[in-house]
């Protein structure tokens, strides 16, 4: 989409201190933040603390996690709509200040204006994307957004007008239609049923390959990490919760959500998140970090392959695992 029309991106001040060289291994530089509140007696619940996640520029990350363990609160602070108590964040060579419209969310209850028709909602996050932009050349892109989510004939429809699986689309298009760096969502399929999860977790995956997107997602869909994610951020539980490991997707980047399940590697990888969720997740918190554990460099890890696997991938050349 970024083809379609020649804006100039607007200028946008940066932080006092805050410039860094761009770099694509860390595009998103997630610098030991900690998200503390004021607890009774004086004292501070601790969210997490010491918090480390660098994220390649084109990379679709997942973060996985139990219920209350801060994935909401950190997608919030890359948002800008949430600060930490400690640490920074830096994208693309900046240290975030705010909210910006480089940084696009999808949420899961998708916001959109009831008042104004699917074209409207789009229309109006594009408008103030390029606030110079003529008339015809907003309608044009926020057209070719919606389009791309499958919406075109519905351009005229209210908000109360659409389905829920409608209703996320018009957020995932008014999402894609200011060209965001990156691109951020917050369990975004969790209230569709399953027929339209998949639907739409194909458009996306397909768009984001498409425009070489930036995307940090949280779920709680094991599955849907495994089909969207290059690499899968486990999160030990709350309070104190800390990234355990970082899970490589030896998954071909071309898959087929029907035919994963018989993708070499698919029941190693899928095993190990569901045990990190069903036990180590607790353990770790309980029990401590493995002793060498550095929150600097979280365990980069990628689940063991059956000998079978292991001989199908080594068949299949050198492609198969590109992630
Ligand atoms: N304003 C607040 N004051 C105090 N505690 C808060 C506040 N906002 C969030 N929390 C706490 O921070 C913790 C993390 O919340 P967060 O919403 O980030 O969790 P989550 O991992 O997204 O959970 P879920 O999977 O249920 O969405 C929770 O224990 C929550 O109670
Ligand atoms: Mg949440």
């Amino acid at each position: 989409m970024s083809t379609l029309l020649p804006f100039a991106r607007r200028p946008r001040p940066a932080p006092a201190g805050a410039g860094r060289a761009p770099s694509a291994e860390r595009f998103i530089s997630i610098e030991g933040i900690a998200r503390r509140y004021p607890a009774p007696g004086g004292r501070a619940t601790t969210i997490f603390e010491n918090l480390w996640l660098p994220v390649r520029r084109g990379e679709f990350v997942c973060m996985v996690g139990h219920s209350g363990c801060g994935k909401t609160t950190v997608l919030n602070i890359l948002a800008g709509l949430d600060a930490p108590s400690e640490g920074t964040v830096i994208v693309d060579g900046q240290a975030i200040g705010g909210p910006s419209l480089d940084r696009a969310v999808i949420f899961q209850g998708h916001a959109l204006l009831p008042w104004r028709s699917v074209l409207g909602n789009v229309a109006y996050a594009v408008s103030s994307r390029w606030p110079r932009a003529k008339r015809a050349e907003v309608e044009a892109r926020a057209r070719k957004a919606i389009a791309t989510v499958g919406l075109a004939g519905s351009e005229h429809k209210r908000p109360a007008e659409l389905s829920g699986g409608m209703k996320q689309r018009v957020g995932i298009a008014r999402a894609l239609s200011i060209d965001p760096k990156i691109l951020l969502m917050d369990e975004p399929f969790s209230a569709l049923d399953a027929l339209t999860r998949g639907t739409l977790q194909d458009e996306v995956r397909r768009i984001c390959i498409e425009t070489g997107q930036t995307v940090f997602m949280i779920t709680h869909d094991v599955d849907e990490a495994i089909y969207l994610a290059d690499r899968i951020v486990l999160m030990t539980n709350g309070p104190e919760a800390k990234v355990a490991e970082i899970v490589e997707n030896p998954l071909p980047k071309a898959r087929d959500r029907t035919q994963l399940h018989h993708a070499p590697g698919y029941y190693a990888l899928r095993n190990h998140l569901m045990d990190f969720l069903v036990t180590r997740s607790k353990t770790l918190r309980d029990e401590g970090m493995p002793a060498g554990y550095d929150p600097r460099r979280p365990p980069v890890i990628r689940p063991a392959l059956s000998e079978a696997d292991a001989a199908a991938i080594a068949g299949a050349g050198p492609d198969i695992l590109r992630a």
